[in-house]
């Protein structure tokens, strides 16, 4: 097993790649600390999935993007595990008004909200976690627009950006104690979907050289590479799974 023995946080796990990304690193033998907003209804539906399949997990509510909450994560997971292997910053603020909005209709909540989860959120998280790691694997999240520019996505992608620059920027200043990566994730086939009509899934997916979505287990497979030893000389990285539609 690739994480025997491991302690993980991941972020943003109760739906979607966060999900996946907690499942296969229980089944890889890591204690999997789950996390997901506590003001939204979620049960630990993940948690005892991965219980049944014979992993161990916890789940710890915190909004990444409040610097208390946060805290008190990282409390929780020092009183109860005694510090950390692994953590994935998988948690994601997006929906359909956020991903269409064009620059004129950005308004400066928006602005806000989306930069306090998908950046600050990663910042605070990472502070956290580089308190409790004596060694250890940092893996974000961003996404390819933030690498090769859209028309679409302005926010969300400028906010991925940061997360871009954080991952180059810590790798050096964690190095060698802590490896920081980054997966720049394409069209992967979450909860999105259901924003758009099926003539706009298809001119999606005819975009793409592999004509499809990428799988949330697909993703959860790089986080593993990049959270366990078989990656053990690569940091400040960005590495691209979108199925062949944007070229560096
Ligand atoms: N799917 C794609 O095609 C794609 C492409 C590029 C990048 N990404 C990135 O990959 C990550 C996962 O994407 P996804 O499609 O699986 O997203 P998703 O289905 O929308 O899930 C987002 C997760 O983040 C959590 N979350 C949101 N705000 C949070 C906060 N303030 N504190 C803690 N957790 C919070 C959500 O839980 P609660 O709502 O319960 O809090 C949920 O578990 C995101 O960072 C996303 O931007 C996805």
């Amino acid at each position: 097993m690739r994480l025997e023995g491991k302690r993980a946080l991941v972020t943003g796990s109760s739906q979607g790649i966060g999900a996946a990304i907690a499942k296969l690193f229980a089944k890889e033998g890591a204690h999997v600390v789950l996390n997901h907003r506590p003001s939204n209804p979620h049960s630990d539906a993940v948690v005892k999935s991965i219980e049944r399949a014979g992993g161990t997990a916890t789940l710890v509510h915190s909004d990444v993007s409040d610097p208390s909450s946060v805290s008190k994560m990282f409390t929780a997971i020092r009183r109860d595990l005694g510090g950390l292997d692994v953590l994935v910053n998988a948690a994601g603020l997006s929906d359909s008004r956020i991903w269409n909005a064009p620059l004129s209709k950005i308004t400066p909540d928006m602005w806000r909200k989306v930069f306090a989860v998908d950046a600050f959120g990663t910042f605070l998280c990472t502070q956290g976690a580089a308190r409790l790691m004596k060694r250890g694997s940092i893996v974000n999240v961003a996404s390819t627009p933030a690498i090769a520019g859209d028309s679409e996505g302005l926010l969300y992608a400028s906010a991925k950006g940061a997360v871009l620059s954080m991952t180059r920027m810590l790798a050096k200043v964690l190095a060698p104690r802590i490896r920081v990566n980054c997966m720049a994730f394409g069209s992967i086939e979450t909860t999105w979907v259901d924003w758009l009509d099926k003539k706009q899934l298809d001119a999606y997916r005819a975009a793409i050289p592999l004509r499809r979505f990428g799988k949330p287990e697909e993703a959860a497979s790089l986080a593993l590479f990049l959270a366990s030893e078989e990656s053990s000389f690569i940091t400040g990285q960005v590495v691209v799974l979108d199925g062949g539609e944007v070229s560096r």
